[in-house]
């Protein structure tokens, strides 16, 4: 595609994640690191000059509010990303905003109805969508090639030595393995089995009254099933497992890590090709192209799933006794 034009990119936020989408934001010609904004002036001042944007802001609302900002890619704790990206889309600007999209229906529905209001460009930054391995898996379920997809496995688990202050362990900032890993387990068996009809999991709450462990069981009418985990107490694999009619596919979030597939006893690798980022170059160039376009929502990405997601979350959410403070479901 031609490139059309250069887009003013700003982080709201400058946290861990912020850092690394800022590092793959530079191999992308068209995309022009321009505000880094902090609550805290310094802290963007050292974001900005580190990342080389081109302006530091001691406020989100300061950098909100300068013209020349195209798109703010939102990273602030998902307990705050229906206040952040209103405030964005409000002021007409291109939001791409962090997973979770926010922590209920109700807050993500808001978030779509101030996208169409405004008629702004409004994306969750979901970045294994893009992935190329796992563009392939979708291309290999559309192919039939393996036959018909039954049964998805797929987990997200790493130790973190608990921490109540620490956004995944704090409630009040949405922490919890479910929003902030278990989602994309959940994501992919959305994106390649659908929403399920029924749901059966087995939680285990922490001190701080979070999810730090939670193993789902999703069923589908028509014999499908998906096993999805997520948690902070151990290291898993977090590969995802597609098995079907024929054979059976492994993807990894290691990006180096090649693509397996399983058929009549025969195992074969791909190597999907990655380019030089860590992943999250893919989402933010899709951005800019659908912004070429002229389109206020994703058609890889659209704002439906995005309410599907949230939707399954919230059923995952009340069998688990999840709560959260001032979000109520
Ligand atoms: N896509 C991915 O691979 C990925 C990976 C990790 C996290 N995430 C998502 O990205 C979001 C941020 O995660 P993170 O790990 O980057 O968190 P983090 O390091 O704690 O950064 C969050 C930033 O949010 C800002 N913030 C605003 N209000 C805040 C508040 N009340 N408490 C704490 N911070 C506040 C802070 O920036 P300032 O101080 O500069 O204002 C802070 O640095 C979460 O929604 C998470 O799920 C995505």
């Amino acid at each position: 595609m031609t490139i059309q034009k250069t887009y003013n990119w700003a982080i709201l936020g400058c946290g861990k994640i912020a850092k690394r989408f800022a590092t793959d934001l530079q191999l992308l010609p068209n995309a022009k690191l321009y505000g880094a904004a902090s609550r805290d002036l310094s802290k963007a001042e050292n974001f900005a000059s580190e990342l080389n944007f081109e302006k530091a802001f001691g406020s989100y609302e300061e950098m909100i509010a300068d013209p020349a900002v195209d798109i703010i890619y939102i990273a602030t704790p998902h307990s705050h990303h229906l206040e952040h990206s209103l405030l964005c889309l409000k002021a007409k600007k291109a939001v791409l905003c962090e997973k979770a999209f926010a922590i209920n229906t109700k807050e993500v529905e808001q978030m779509i109805q101030a996208s169409k209001e405004n008629n702004t460009f409004l994306m969750e930054a979901f970045w294994t969508r893009f992935n190329p391995s796992f563009l392939k898996v979708l291309d290999i379920i559309k192919s039939k090639e393996l036959g018909a997809l039954q049964h998805v496995k797929c987990d997200f688990k790493f130790f973190a030595t608990f921490d109540e202050h620490h956004r995944i362990f704090n409630k009040n900032l949405g922490g919890g393995s479910l929003l902030d890993i278990g989602i994309y387990p959940v994501f992919t068996a959305l994106m390649t089995l659908g929403v399920p009809d029924e749901i059966t999991i087995d939680v285990e709450l922490g001190k701080t009254g979070i999810d730090e462990n939670i193993e789902m069981l999703f069923k589908y009418k028509n014999g499908n099933s998906a096993n999805l985990a997520s948690g902070f107490k151990c290291n898993a694999f977090n590969d995802s497992e597609f098995y079907f009619t024929e054979g059976s596919v492994r993807i990894s979030r290691e990006l180096q890590v090649p693509l397996r597939i399983g058929k009549k006893g025969k195992f074969t690798e791909i190597h999907c090709e990655h380019g030089k980022g860590l992943g999250y170059q893919n989402e933010a160039a899709h951005v800019m192209d659908c912004l070429d376009q002229g389109l206020t929502e994703s058609p890889m990405l659209p704002l439906s799933f995005s309410l599907d997601l949230i939707k399954t979350l919230d059923r995952i959410r009340k069998l688990a006794n999840i709560e959260y403070p001032n979000h109520d479901l």
